[in-house]
């Protein structure tokens, strides 16, 4: 992947997109929707993976057909919202490791600080693709991606549904080699942190929660 920044700008994506933007949506179809559209990201971050071939036997003959190499790639969860995006990927990547970071702010300091972090074994030979649906401050992505780094993960992907400038540009400044993939950029963050237009918290939405 060499792009830093690709927006997906399917119709299907940004159809799908424009019903979870909507406050009318109920949770239920809230979660749906990010489920179909998380596998049609999913399609787009594991592009450019790299390929080897393995002899098989069609019913015809025998061919060398090609096949994802390497270790089994690993989705890393950004608690609590990355779960959303988690859940449609995986049922693409079935065989995919996962991992999860939990992160709280600090009220005090306003930094994320660490209540959970459990990852794969052999970070280092994998593919990691870290997924939370909102990149706004970019505050806890990049505490996650620093996170994944000191254990040891060397080759990152950043998946997201809705970014913030102010998150792109902290991600980029923080980790330029960790492309982003996105299915919208938006307009700015508003005093609270929320992505403006945006769709709310989208842990309270897919979750039900207030
Ligand atoms: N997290 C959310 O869930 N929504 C935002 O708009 C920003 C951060």
């Amino acid at each position: 992947m060499t792009d830093h920044v690709t927006h997906v700008t399917h119709p299907l994506v940004q159809h799908k997109l424009t019903l979870m933007r909507q406050t009318g949506t109920s949770t239920a179809v809230f979660r749906q929707l990010l489920r179909e559209i998380s596998q049609l990201l999913a399609y787009e971050v594991t592009r450019g993976l790299p390929m080897t071939t393995k002899r098989i036997d069609t019913p015809l003959e025998p061919m060398d057909a090609p096949v994802i190499d390497g270790k089994k790639l690993a989705l890393v969860s950004i608690l609590r919202a990355g779960n959303g995006l988690l859940d449609g990927v995986l049922e693409l990547i079935p065989s995919a490791r996962v991992g999860f970071v939990g992160l709280y702010r600090d009220e005090a300091t306003l930094k994320p600080v660490q209540y959970y972090f459990k990852v794969p074994t052999e970070l280092e030979d994998r593919l990691v693709i870290a997924v939370d649906p909102m990149l706004a401050t970019g505050n806890s992505s990049v505490a996650a991606i620093d996170l994944l780094k000191e254990a040891g993960a060397t080759n990152i992907r950043f998946l997201c549904l809705l970014a913030a400038p102010e998150g792109i540009a902290r991600m980029q400044e923080a980790h330029p080699d960790v492309p982003i993939v996105t299915a919208a950029i938006d307009s700015h963050l508003n005093e609270h942190g929320y992505i403006v237009p945006g769709l709310g918290d989208a842990g309270d939405r897919m979750f039900g929660t207030k």
